[in-house]
């Protein structure tokens, strides 16, 4: 059995993107009251005494945006600075980054992944719903402000739709031939975006490594990382090209996280929730961490059998959530 010992923690549901494949135009999106978030406090102590001593020690920070969460820099240091912590990252949309990166790097936040779904400005504005001045520059900039502080590996997340941003594969691949970044290809998924999942479709991972192999050739590599990315490399490129294949393949049997929401409820499974676990209440209402404890052991225990285990079904709108509200 797969050991489940890393944690993806939502920070906050708000972004200041409003990616059409992740909150499509129209969306009613429900967001959680401020008095709703776990607060700093009852984050660490879930980290210290529930999550650390049942076996988690790889955390990632993930949103909505989690740059928009108050005193984000403040917590990353504590929860870098745990002893048990063996591994923190963050995965964000670059907006906020430029002006931050070095702060969180002295916190202690060490690697990060952020999305990259366009070269090209206007796709790109087009992509995250935005109609005022161009935004590609700021995340760029973001990008360089990570690489030049160190973080590393630095990821860049590229989800593919076609008809919008499937001309870009070879641009986007090409970014690692002379950098040290590491590009990954996210097959579409059809989570809260019916109607664009719809029309678009999605594109098979084994299609854009043929692309690849027949421009670069493409040779199997690693990179450090706890997702189920299939890592290759273009021969002689500085960095890596990572295929994360959820539609055409089920890499739910070594499935090792599980999520928590940023109201604070622990789910075993990005479109499973069979289980979930209410902690913000059961800490609010002076349930002991021992319990707490307990009940997430529990949980562990049948994860296995909740694990979605079958690829998606190709019938848009059967998740109904957003990635931002589950979070990513
Ligand atoms: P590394 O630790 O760097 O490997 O990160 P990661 O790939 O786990 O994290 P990231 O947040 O960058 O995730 C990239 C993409 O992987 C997400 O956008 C999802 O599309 C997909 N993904 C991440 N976790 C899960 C999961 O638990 N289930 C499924 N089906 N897809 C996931
Ligand atoms: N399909 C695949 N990936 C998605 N993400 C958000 N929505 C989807 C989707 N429908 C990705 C973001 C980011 C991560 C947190 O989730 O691009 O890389
Ligand atoms: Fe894990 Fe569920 Fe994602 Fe499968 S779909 S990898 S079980 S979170």
């Amino acid at each position: 059995m797969n050991q489940v010992d890393y944690l993806r923690i939502s920070l906050i549901d708000r972004c200041n993107f409003r990616c059409q494949y992740c909150m499509p135009e129209g969306a009613e999106l429900d967001y959680i009251l401020q008095q709703q978030l776990l607060t700093d406090g009852e984050l660490l102590t879930l980290l210290k005494e529930v999550f650390i001593p049942v076996g988690f020690t790889r955390f990632r920070l993930t949103g909505g945006e989690p740059l928009l969460r108050p005193r984000v820099v403040e917590l990353v240091r504590a929860i870098a600075s745990l002893p048990q912590t063996q591994d923190l990252s963050m995965t964000t949309n670059g907006f906020l980054l430029a002006g931050m990166a070095q702060d969180l790097y002295d916190a202690g936040l060490r690697r990060i992944n952020i999305s990259l779904d366009s070269l090209d400005p206007e796709t790109f504005d087009k992509i995250i719903g935005n109609r005022s001045r161009s935004r590609w520059q700021q995340v760029w900039n973001g990008i360089q402000a990570a690489h030049r502080v160190g973080f590393d590996p630095l990821k860049l997340n590229v989800v593919l739709i076609p008809g919008v941003n499937d001309r870009e594969i070879l641009d986007l691949a090409a970014l690692t031939l002379d950098r040290e970044w590491h590009v990954r290809f996210i097959e579409f998924m059809p989570i809260g975006n019916a109607e664009m999942f719809g029309s678009s479709g999605w594109v098979p991972s084994e299609e854009l490594r043929q692309q690849i192999r027949e421009r670069w050739g493409l040779t199997e590599a690693q990179v450090r990382g706890n997702g189920p990315a299939d890592v290759f490399k273009i021969p002689g490129a500085k960095g890596t090209l990572g295929f994360i294949s959820q539609m055409s393949e089920c890499f739910c049997d070594r499935c090792n996280r599980m999520r928590l929401s940023a109201d604070g409820w622990l789910r075993p499974c990005l479109l499973n929730e069979t289980g979930q676990i209410d902690l913000k209440s059961s800490l609010r209402a002076g349930i002991s961490t021992t319990e707490l404890c307990s009940s997430v052991r529990d949980l562990l225990a049948i994860k296995p059998e909740i694990n979605f285990k079958q690829r998606y079904s190709g019938s848009a709108g059967t998740y109904t959530r957003t990635m931002s509200q589950i979070g990513g």
